[in-house]
């Protein structure tokens, strides 16, 4: 391959990733932009090999091979509950990536770079791995707190504002005796140290957010994955990657700030850490002290749903663990066909990652133009008859609205209480991410049908069809 046939063929992967992008930012073109995606990824792999390497072809393909063998493996296991945690491990890999391609094109002897060019190029090795190493270690973080293999509750050290500033202060100046230490032959010292101080900068910051605010930081780590995948670019030169890494940190960059919206927080308070602290007043304590909640039966819910003229269902992340999202499609088919008017209301932060609940819906065919977001819909509560939350917590939690001290307190929430009857599907009176308690349950018009949703509401159905 030429190196013209190369240009050529990352002018036309950019083009597919765009449409990707694009893609991607509706439900009904999704798939389609996956495909894009997919065959712009073939294209820029496919011309990097043919095109680009020359030697080292036995390391090339067990890589390729061991890269390969791993995503087949995690695709066909991955649970869609493990989504977002597997996103969030993938992220680090990229910043882990850039590090190590930092230190190689520095080490590289081959390298030769003399006066500005030289210290563009390291500047470029600097920041690369810079990014890369605080990409890596908070993405590391947030994998253990999607999992649940670390607490969801902010850590926060005195002074953390004061410590983050110092870090970056110090990181500034070791980057001017690493530029100075390179042009005299050296360098090594000063970049390793910021290394060690970019990781512990990436631990810090995640694990000073709190649960709630997960779905913030998830975005900015997709962001910033995209920013190391930039500098990589700029490191080796790769105009492709430029282009790549900016599409994706920049789009991460958009949906932090969207994510930001839909919790109704600041973008920089946020990085400052410290929301989400499960020590304020948080929604009222123990169950007990709020009054006393009504359990309901399958056939109850079924009578009340067939009943309905206007149903509303609010998907949650109890929805994805149960994977009762075809028993909800069959629901709304059987209800539809009774003349029952059903619509989804779908939270920006509903589930574990952005679109969580789209994706699930859209997996069980449920049609698109029933599906709307929280916009579209939250005005419609008081004309609710029936509104059916499904294993959701956080996002109908009215102690947002009602509770200055709750660490969800701002955040938009969806106002099911406001139409007539409101049926709460979940195992137990658990809290949700955020650990606070929900009033929702003790209100009157709250009915609680207790269970995992998939075996509720497979009984629900049943009763719905006889
Ligand atoms: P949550 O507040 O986490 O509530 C989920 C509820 O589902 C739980 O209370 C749980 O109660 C119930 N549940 C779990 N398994 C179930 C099952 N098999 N059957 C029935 N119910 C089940 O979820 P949400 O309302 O979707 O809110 C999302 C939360 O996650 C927000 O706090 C958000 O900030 C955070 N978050 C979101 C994201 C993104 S990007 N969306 C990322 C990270 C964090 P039981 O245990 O009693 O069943």
């Amino acid at each position: 391959m030429t190196i013209g046939m190369v240009q050529a063929a990352y002018i036309i992967a950019t083009i597919l990733f765009i449409l990707a992008l694009g893609g991607l930012s509706n439900q009904e073109t999704a798939r389609r932009g996956n495909l894009y995606g997919m065959a712009g990824m073939g294209i820029a792999l496919a011309a990097t090999v043919f095109g680009i390497v020359d030697g080292n072809y036995i390391l090339l393909i067990l890589g390729l091979g061991a890269g390969a063998a791993i995503g087949i493996k995690l695709a066909r296991t991955v649970q869609m509950t493990q989504m977002p945690e597997l996103v969030a491990i993938l992220h680090s890999l990229v910043g882990l990536a850039a590090v190590f391609v930092g230190y190689a094109t520095f080490l590289d002897p081959s390298a030769k770079f003399y006066g500005v060019e030289k210290t563009i190029h390291d500047i470029e090795i600097y920041v690369g791995v810079l990014i890369g190493a605080l990409t890596f270690s908070g993405s590391v973080i947030a994998f253990g707190k999607l999992s649940g293999r670390i607490g969801g509750n902010p850590v926060l050290l005195p002074a953390r504002h004061w410590l983050n500033l110092g870090l970056g202060l110090i990181a500034i100046w070791l980057g001017t005796l690493f530029v100075e230490g390179s042009a005299a032959g050296g360098g090594f010292f000063p970049l390793f140290l910021m290394t060690i101080i970019a990781l512990a900068f990436g631990v810090h910051m995640v694990v000073a957010i709190g649960g709630a605010d997960m779905p913030v930081v998830v975005s900015m780590l997709n962001s910033y994955s995209g920013w190391a995948a930039s500098a990589t670019g700029f490191m080796l030169s790769n105009d492709l990657l430029i282009v790549t890494g900016a599409l994706v940190g920049s789009s991460g960059a958009i949906l932090s700030y969207i994510m930001c919206r839909a919790m109704n927080r600041k973008f920089l308070n946020v990085i400052a850490g410290g929301f989400g602290t499960t020590t304020g007043g948080g929604g009222g304590g123990e169950a007990g002290e709020q009054g006393e909640v009504v359990a309901v039966q399958a056939e109850e819910v079924s009578e009340m749903l067939a009943g309905a003229k206007n149903v509303v269902i609010v998907p949650g992340y109890g929805m994805a663990v149960a994977q009762a999202q075809h028993t909800v499609n069959e629901i709304t088919r059987t209800l539809r066909d009774k003349g029952v008017n059903v619509r989804f209301a779908i939270h920006p932060v509903a589930g574990r990652m952005p679109g969580h609940m789209n994706v699930l819906l859209a997996e069980a065919r449920v049609p698109y133009d029933i599906v709307l977001e929280m916009d579209e819909i939250k005005d419609d509560f008081p004309e609710t008859d029936v509104s059916v939350v499904i294993g959701a917590n956080d996002i109908v939690n009215p102690s947002a609205q009602d509770e200055p001290d709750s660490p969800i307190a701002g955040m938009p929430v969806l106002e099911v209480w406001k139409g007539s009857t409101t049926i709460v599907l979940k195992r137990s009176m658990a809290t949700g991410y955020a650990g606070v308690q929900n009033p929702l349950f003790f209100k009157d018009n709250t009915r609680m049908l207790f269970g995992d949703a998939k075996q509720t509401l497979d009984a629900v159905l049943r009763a719905l069809q006889q």
